[in-house]
């Protein structure tokens, strides 16, 4: 590669088509006249060892990596920052100048970046985490709140011992939370958080009464289709301070962006109202 060649990156899923960090990306490079590039790329699971052992000398600095290929590019990747490692996960990958590739997860940051922007960075004094779900992205997500702080985390879960491997990323102050448990549990939460696929489009709705949440509370989505969920127009109704799922994918794209472009981009207004008009049904 040439150093003057125009920087790449992409993202990699199977399937890619519906990936909205296209759009992110292309946004920030056009806002900062980068004379680059970020593809959606379509790789099969059998094809993306060979992928990911093909990127030094692919010209790509680096990319996103999206579902089903988050563990594997754990496993691959040469290096991992802790926080990868922690999670057990990546989702960006970066072309290092040696060659090595390295595995990031800025899922954490990027949620945690989200709710600076739409609470105040003041968030984690807000007190008990209750979370609910146990996925990759809750992984992510439990991680993120410990490195901020946050006094407690309780992970409730369909499957109860999915809740009890989240929890104990946060050592300490995580523990599993039965689901029957959540309304005695809210009465004493600073933070609500819904991890899992309830209330996204085609799902059944997160069925779940908010009058035990204190005021003080906030509440979280990382549901972004729809964009105003069953969960978030309940607390709005509460009077609750709500966050929305769009927030953590915008976030998460900026240290990516940063390490392949050399530039750290802003989560605008403009940036947000572009991805919501492609939202839109
Ligand atoms: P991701 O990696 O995006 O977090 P995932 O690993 O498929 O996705 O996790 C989805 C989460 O939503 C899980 O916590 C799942 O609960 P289980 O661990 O019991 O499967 C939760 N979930 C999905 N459908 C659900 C449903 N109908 N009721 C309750 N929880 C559900």
């Amino acid at each position: 590669m040439s150093a003057a060649a125009p920087p790449r990156a992409f993202v990699v899923g199977h399937p890619i088509a519906h990936s909205r960090s296209p759009l992110i990306h292309g946004h920030w490079l056009a806002a900062h006249g980068i004379p680059g590039s970020y593809e959606r790329l379509d790789v099969a699971p059998e094809a993306f060892p060979d992928f990911v052992r093909g990127l030094p000398a692919s010209g790509y600095r680096g990319g996103n990596v999206t579902l089903p290929h988050k563990e594997a590019a754990f496993a691959l990747a040469d290096t991992l920052t802790a926080r990868a490692e922690r999670i057990g996960a990546v989702n960006t990958l970066v072309v290092e100048p040696d060659g090595r590739i390295r595995g990031d997860n800025t899922d954490a940051p990027g949620f945690c970046a989200h709710l600076d922007q739409a609470l105040g960075a003041d968030w984690p004094a807000r007190g008990t985490a209750v979370v609910l779900g146990a996925g990759g992205a809750a992984r992510a997500i439990v991680a993120g709140l410990a490195e901020r702080g946050v006094p407690r985390i309780l992970v409730a879960n369909r499957t109860p011992a999915r809740a009890e491997a989240v929890a104990a990323l946060a050592p300490g102050i995580g523990a599993a939370l039965a689901w029957d448990d959540l309304p005695s549990a809210l009465e004493a939460a600073g933070l609500l958080v819904n991890t899992t696929s309830l209330g996204m489009k085609g799902q059944p709705p997160l069925d779940l009464d908010l009058a035990p949440l204190p005021a003080r509370a906030a509440v979280a989505d990382i549901v972004y289709a729809p964009l105003e969920t069953a969960l978030l127009a309940a607390a709005r109704e509460r009077g609750l301070a709500a966050a929305d799922g769009l927030g953590m994918l915008l976030h998460q794209a900026v240290p990516g962006f940063e390490a392949w472009f050399g530039l750290r981009p802003t989560v605008t207004p403009a940036l947000r109202d572009r991805i919501v008009a492609d939202l839109a049904p």
